[in-house]
């Protein structure tokens, strides 16, 4: 490392970070990952032994990053120096470890069983968490009996989640993942969801739903989000003019087409929402963390309440792994320090997430928000200026589909890029029909190969296929991309809830070695407000001419275009 000690950061000239980057430089800059398996002298078996760790359900599999033990010694060595372990406990223990909004971050407190206790500022949180499940139990029971009915008196049979970002993305992905999960024999409610503020999203449900038996789910923490309030204002209009053009109906619409997640009741009853469907939650839980509790209302509809449960016994289950097994087992944080290391030292700031799965489809999206809002910052605890690199940019898509559009970069592009793998073990053994079973078994065995196949040539290159070096330089691969594997015994709501957790709480133990705050978002303030002022300026003009030029040609572009 050139830079004089005098000017690196605190971070980097600890004698942790120092460790690693002589390591890095003196042993493992030149070394290829296939090295790393011929090296070992039992091919490679003591390797996965030493990278691989399971628990709830998950199978964390490191043998293909480019590390070793020493590495792997030094990075326990970093976090240890670093806080880890009492970051964990701090966390856990509902200290305000979000330091710039002065406020615990008590995601995990969600998923606590009832008989637990949690003291946060003096106050036991576990009994109002449990209301609030219990008022969102209630609300779900009364659509699955058919019982909540519209304002002409009609069973409603379809609820549209308003929400953006955090409201979104957590409900929707696991919605999604555990669709095949639905309960039977009771009144289906078709869940959907609408986050565009353009509006296209909502405009095509307008037009295939019924306003007799639609509802819809304002949900957005602060309430004021203009996202979800714009689309909002449409859902209510359209209730109106289709079910009450005289306006004599307005409290019964409000009332039974339209519930509230917020944690601001106040903002929740100025919009008109009912109290007794307004679903609270706390500051104490960030956006992005929020859909283990009344933000998940979406998923309660959709899957039932008792997976809902069960997707929140799995988490904790995590949770619990995570507060007590040592740092070299403990799942989050090697994920956690084989990111660091891709990071930091081996200079690879690029991050795709590929599941193995259709059923997770959304879960890349979900990630991109929870890594890049919380970890994408410049700035630590006390307010310094940073030197080294944090959250690597993150995208993603499902394997399958990935290997038909960005694989090729993956295999043969020059960026590097570490990528995280994740497939269940194990699927369709509750198809009752065998011959359909078989097929789809056979389906699975085939993606299967597929996730692992890539993996290897991602990692040897050539090698995969030995004797295949006379290759022309455009059909050789370089190898040497390393990777994660995570297995999930079977995709169930507890391994679900267990593997979003998992990551929830490797963005944590990333963020307190890079000493930066992972539940504040204080870089997207900026763009709102510009908005608002924007706006106003494409309304009424005011405020034109100290715009740059660019934005005036755009705006200028917009008048001509809709003849104004
Ligand atoms: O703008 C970013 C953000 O605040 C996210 O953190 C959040 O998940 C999203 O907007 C939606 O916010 P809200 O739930 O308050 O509508």
């Amino acid at each position: 490392m050139s830079t004089p000690s005098s000017a690196r950061s605190a971070r980097r000239n600890s004698q942790a970070w120092q460790a690693l980057a002589r390591h890095h430089e003196e042993q493992m800059a030149d070394v290829h990952l296939k090295d790393l398996f011929a090296d070992d002298a039992a091919q490679g078996r003591d390797r996965v032994a030493m990278f691989t760790r399971s628990a709830a359900g998950l199978r964390l599999d490191l043998s293909k990053q480019r590390l070793t033990g020493k590495t792997l010694e030094l990075l326990l060595e970093l976090a240890r120096e670093t806080g880890v372990e009492q970051g964990i406990k701090r966390l856990l223990a509902g200290e305000h470890v979000n330091r710039s909004e002065d406020r615990p971050a008590l995601h995990a407190a969600l998923r606590l069983p009832r008989s637990a206790s949690l003291e946060v500022d003096g106050e036991d949180v576990v009994p109002a968490i449990h209301e609030s499940l219990e008022h969102l139990a209630e609300m779900v029971e009364t659509f699955h009996s058919g019982q909540w009915r519209g304002a002409t008196g009609k069973p409603i049979t379809d609820v549209v989640n308003l929400g953006v970002g955090g409201s979104d993305l957590g409900p929707l992905m696991v919605s999604s993942a555990l669709n095949d999960c639905r309960p039977k024999g009771i009144h289906e409610i078709g869940v959907h969801f609408a986050s565009t503020m353009d509006g296209s999203q909502l405009a095509d449900y307008l037009e295939s739903l019924s306003p007799e038996t639609t509802l819809f789910v304002l949900s957005s923490k602060s309430f004021s989000t203009i996202d979800t309030l714009s689309n909002a204002r449409t859902a209510r209009d359209w209730l109106r003019s289709r079910l009450d053009p005289e306006g004599r109906l307005e409290a019964l619409i409000n009332r039974q087409h339209f519930i509230g997640a917020s944690a601001k009741p106040e903002k929740m009853s100025e919009w008109g929402i009912a109290p007794e469907h307004q679903l609270l939650f706390w500051d104490w839980v960030g956006g992005r963390y929020s859909l283990w509790g009344t933000i998940g209302l979406p998923i309660a509809l959709n899957v039932g309440m008792d997976n809902f449960r069960r997707l929140l016994a799995g988490a904790h289950t995590l949770d619990e792994h995570f507060r007590t097994a040592p740092l070299e087992d403990n799942l989050p944080v090697l994920l956690a320090l084989a990111g660091i290391w891709n990071n930091n030292f081996l200079d690879i700031r690029a991050h795709s997430i590929l599941p193995y799965d259709g059923r997770l489809e959304y879960f890349a999206s979900y990630l991109e928000q929870l890594e890049m809002e919380s970890n994408g910052k410049s700035v630590t605890n006390d307010g310094e200026m940073i030197d080294y690199s944090t959250c690597p940019v993150l995208w993603g898509q499902l394997g399958p589909n990935a290997q038909h559009a960005f694989y090729q970069l993956l295999h043969q592009g020059t960026q590097a890029v570490e990528c995280d793998f994740i497939a269940p073990m194990c699927r369709y053994d509750h198809i009752e029909d065998a011959e359909t079973r078989g097929h789809l078994k056979a389906q699975h065995r085939l993606t299967l190969a597929n996730c692992f196949a890539q993996s290897r040539v991602l990692m040897l290159g050539d090698d995969a296929i030995p004797g295949d070096e006379e290759q022309p330089n455009h059909k050789r691969y370089r190898g040497n991309q390393p990777s994660t594997t995570l297995l999930l015994e079977t995709l169930t709501p507890e391994t679900l809830g267990a593997l979003i957790a998992l990551y929830e709480q490797k963005v944590f133990v990333q963020a307190t070695i890079w000493d930066i705050n992972p539940f504040d978002q204080w870089g997207v303030e900026l763009g709102k407000q510009i908005a608002t002022a924007t706006e106003a300026t494409m309304t009424s003009g005011e405020g034109f001419g100290s715009l740059d030029a660019s934005s005036r040609a755009l705006i200028e572009a917009i008048w001509t275009a809709q003849g104004q």
